[in-house]
């Protein structure tokens, strides 16, 4: 039914692998409508799911961003709405009335760090890289990452990983509060299973009630999510963007 996700149910968990191994599970707008469309209809209403754990297939990565080769000769209307429709869908998988955990099996980058930002919490391998690094594309995160990241980390620390673009080590997610738990890839998916079944104990309205209530909390004006969806979208209209990407694709350093 779906090109590039794979979903298991096992004992009320359903396991969504985002299955394109060979771009590093970037995320291409198909990819992106499987995952929505998953999350809106199979697992919001099969009541034998009562919680889902989201990860990338293959060795080396979670996500790595949104696909650049998909996205390279966006204008910038094409990117504000990119940024608009992604918006949508992040904050369809926040607002989701089960618990949503993202195991974080290598690289999670971009778009690919937004998207385990969305979910209710995260785990991650001790080989895994987290960042943002829109900036060496002339770009900045345009999946909610600007807001959810300085949420969880604090500013200072977002504003560093956001400014530079560098990838921080698993231990360091630990530490900054980004992930909950790093552990051996063998464990990652038991350990988010182990986390979940703790919840299957618990009434089921109760947790809808309280994702409802720790995101209601945190939710601002739409502001900072609207300057980031305009600027986002503005990148594309950059020489920056142009030479961002040309260095991506040919494998070499941009010249800004
Ligand atoms: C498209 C990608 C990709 C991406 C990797 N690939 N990331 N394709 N979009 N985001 C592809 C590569 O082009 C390559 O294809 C294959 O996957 C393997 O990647 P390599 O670069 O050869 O692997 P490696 O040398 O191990 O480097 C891994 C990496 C690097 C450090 C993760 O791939 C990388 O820097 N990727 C881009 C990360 C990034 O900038 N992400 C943010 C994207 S912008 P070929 O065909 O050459 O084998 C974004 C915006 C979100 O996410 C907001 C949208 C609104």
């Amino acid at each position: 039914m779906y090109n590039n996700i794979q979903i298991q149910v096992n004992d009320h968990t359903a396991l969504l692998e985002i299955n394109r191994p060979k771009n590093l599970n970037a995320l291409n707008r198909e990819t992106l409508e499987d995952i929505d469309h998953a999350f809106q209809n199979e697992l919001l209403n099969d009541e034998s799911v009562r919680g889902v754990i989201i990860t990338g297939a293959g060795e080396k990565a979670f996500v790595a961003g949104a696909d650049i080769k998909e996205f390279m000769h966006y204008s910038q209307e094409e990117g504000l709405a990119l940024a608009k429709w992604g918006h949508g869908v992040m904050n369809r998988i926040e607002a989701f009335p089960k618990p949503v955990i993202a195991a974080i099996n290598g690289f999670a980058l971009g778009g690919g760090l937004e998207l385990a930002l969305a979910c209710h919490f995260r785990v991650a391998n001790q080989q895994a890289k987290l960042g943002l690094p829109e900036v060496s594309l002339g770009l900045i995160p345009g999946y909610g990452g600007t807001q959810r990241l300085a949420q969880l980390v604090g500013k200072g620390k977002a504003m560093e990983m956001i400014l530079t673009g560098e990838m921080i080590h698993a231990q360091d997610a630990l530490n900054w509060g980004l992930v909950n738990y790093v552990v051996e890839q063998t464990d990652l998916i038991s350990k988010a299973m182990e986390l979940l079944e703790k919840m299957y104990g618990k009434s089921s309205n109760a947790i809808a009630a309280a994702i409802k209530a720790v995101n209601a909390g945190l939710s601002k004006s739409e502001d900072g999510f609207s300057t980031e969806m305009q600027a986002f979208g503005d990148g594309f209209g950059t020489p920056d963007f142009k030479e961002g990407v040309d260095a991506f694709l040919n494998k070499r350093k941009p010249k800004f």
